[in-house]
């Protein structure tokens, strides 16, 4: 049986201040949560925060993304995932849409970073999603694939055993469009059988798929109850407090 995880990814949201608020606030709303994995990735400066208001609870901290690297170097702006490991980190998300948008992300960094996060010991939560003129094209799969391949199928059975996919639709991102429960499973289901085809059928039975994009308290239940969703990665409703705890306690 696979453990739900459930991840808030904050994006580009609050202060150290604001961070510590929302933990008093969170953490007795969780405290009987044993059903599933939680954790909130926020921004690096607030991780200090996160770790500290989280001790001795079962919420993990995570980073939104790392440098593809352990080894320190002159990157100005890049933060190692040793770097994340020892601020106290569990988990770092890579390659989400919005860095592959913005910041011009590829598979190939992608692939790069998930190996530097899994030997610095975080749990990756690997990100991949079609665009709306993706899946309106009929190209959804070749799309998957494609950043499959790219990003995911160059680890090594030991590596790819230690990792979280994340699918994440563009389409349903922030956008309040959630992908029905029917077109999440279906996706899932696809990755899942990529992942079988290179990795075989244990890795393909033990990987956590998390769905993100539009995830809110009043449509977790319809998702989390396909056989193929094994979580959900939350942008705005892991703002505030009783909204994430309602994803939680799905
Ligand atoms: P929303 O939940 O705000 O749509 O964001 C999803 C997301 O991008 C999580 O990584």
């Amino acid at each position: 049986m696979r453990t739900p995880l459930m991840a808030g990814n904050w994006k580009m949201f609050k202060t150290p201040a604001e961070t510590t608020a929302f933990f008093e606030k969170f953490l007795p709303l969780v405290a009987q949560s044993t059903h599933a994995d939680v954790a909130i990735c926020p921004p690096f400066v607030n991780i200090a925060a996160a770790v500290e208001a989280t001790k001795g609870s079962r919420v993990g901290v995570g980073g939104q993304n790392c440098y593809w690297q352990n080894k320190e170097g002159a990157f100005t702006g890049e933060v190692t995932p040793a770097m994340l490991k020892a601020a106290g980190c569990q988990y770092v998300i890579i390659g989400h849409s919005e860095r592959r948008q913005y910041f011009g992300e590829t598979d190939a960094t992608v692939l790069a970073r998930t190996k530097a996060a899994l030997e610095a010991g975080l749990t990756p939560m690997v990100c991949v999603g079609e665009l709306l003129a993706d899946r309106e094209s009929g190209k959804t799969n070749d799309v998957l694939t494609t950043q499959f391949t790219g990003g995911i199928a160059g680890l090594t059975p030991e590596e790819f055993a230690k990792i979280v996919i994340a699918y994440e639709p563009v389409w349903a991102i922030g956008t309040g469009k959630v992908a029905t429960p029917e077109i999440a499973q279906d996706t899932h289901k696809a990755i899942r059988d990529l992942v079988e085809a290179k990795f075989g059928k244990d890795a393909a039975a033990a990987v956590r798929i998390l769905y993100g994009g539009s995830v809110k308290p009043d449509n977790v239940t319809g998702l989390m109850a396909k056989p193929d969703i094994d979580g959900a990665l939350v942008g705005g409703a892991a703002l505030k407090a009783e909204d994430f705890a309602g994803v939680v306690n799905f």
